[in-house]
């Protein structure tokens, strides 16, 4: 098959790019390297993948030679209060509707990755799909927003969309403003990390290679319209991930802590039982194993360094 994957040079989109080109499939990746992080980052996770550079929120977009869009493209992070947000609307809203409006001219099929950012602090845990979704930052009011643009155009176009609501990816190449590299970073240096708030925050950690499997099943097999949690088997804290990650590294962590950041949810904890029904999906990797990868994978790069 011929596969586009939006975001390609990102933590989820390369090994995505990768597993796609692993299984034979014929894959072009886009990516505008956004300076959110370091794109030099980005650069090394395009290595050896076809990634062109095009800005989905103003580029020509043509997908009438392809099968499906893996649409991952996005600005992430929940920190998108104040002067950001405009970068929000761009990347999540503006990028989504062309691709969309790309897609359904071209007949494509798109899965489209959301978030669990959706729910906000959700009425129910674990939290099925059907739960009322109340973001509580502006970067999950735009994922919404995406998943309603896919809707309007399933509806007025027959767009051909799966939404799958990602949890917490964590492993290889995360994104180095998420809390896991930066864990990881100060065990390695001896330097400090700063937690917000009180540790006791959970989240659904999923490994980024069962989020990978999620996503090419959900792109072979998912029915149209489909909305999928893709959540870790195991809720964890932070604080026992970072017990975890001290006892893999045989260091303890100097935590400095400062308060709970605006848009943070307390917890998640995804419901999987449609995405097991539907997909005969389920994680696989232990967030002990997954964890493990990571520590392991940061030693190499910084012994590369
Ligand atoms: N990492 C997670 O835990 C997580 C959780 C839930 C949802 N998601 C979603 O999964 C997707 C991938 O996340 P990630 O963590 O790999 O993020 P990432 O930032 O590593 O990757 C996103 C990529 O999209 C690119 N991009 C942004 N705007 C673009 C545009 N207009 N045109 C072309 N490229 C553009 C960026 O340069 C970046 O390389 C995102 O849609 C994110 O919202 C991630």
């Amino acid at each position: 098959m011929r596969y586009v994957v939006t975001g390609a040079a990102g933590f989820i989109g390369s090994h995505l790019a990768e597993a796609l080109g692993a299984a034979g499939h014929e894959v072009v990746g886009i990516d505008c390297f956004t300076d959110y992080y370091d794109p030099a980052l980005k650069q090394q996770n395009a290595r050896g993948l076809d990634v062109r550079r095009l800005d989905l929120s103003e580029d020509e977009l043509d997908f009438t030679r392809f099968d499906g869009v893996f649409h991952l493209a996005a600005q992430p992070g929940v920190r998108s209060f104040g002067d950001v947000f405009p970068l929000y609307v761009r990347h999540n809203v503006l990028a989504a509707q062309r691709v969309f409006e790309a897609a359904a001219a071209a007949g494509t099929r798109v899965v489209f990755a959301s978030s669990s950012s959706v729910y906000g602090e959700a009425e129910r845990y674990p939290t099925p799909e059907d739960t009322p979704p109340r973001p509580l930052s502006p970067y999950g009011i735009t994922k919404l927003t995406g998943e309603h643009l896919a809707g309007a155009y399933a509806r007025g176009f027959g767009l051909d969309a799966v939404v799958l609501r990602y949890f917490n990816a964590y492993g290889p190449r995360q994104r180095p403003d998420m809390a896991f590299p930066r864990v990881i970073a100060a065990l390695a240096s001896g330097g400090a990390f700063t937690l917000f708030g009180d540790g006791e925050q959970s989240r659904s950690f999923t490994y980024v290679l069962d989020v990978v499997e999620a996503s090419i099943r959900a792109m072979e097999d998912a029915p149209s319209g489909a909305v999928l949690n893709v959540g870790g088997g195991e809720e964890a804290t932070m604080n026992e991930t970072i017990s975890l990650l001290e006892r893999i590294s045989g260091r303890s962590l100097d935590v400095r802590r400062e308060p709970a950041v605006a848009g943070d949810q307390r917890r998640t904890k995804a419901d999987t039982g449609r995405i097991r029904a539907q997909l005969g999906w389920e994680p696989r990797t232990s967030l002990e194993a997954g964890l493990r990868a990571q520590w392991e994978w940061a030693a190499t790069v910084e012994s590369r360094a």
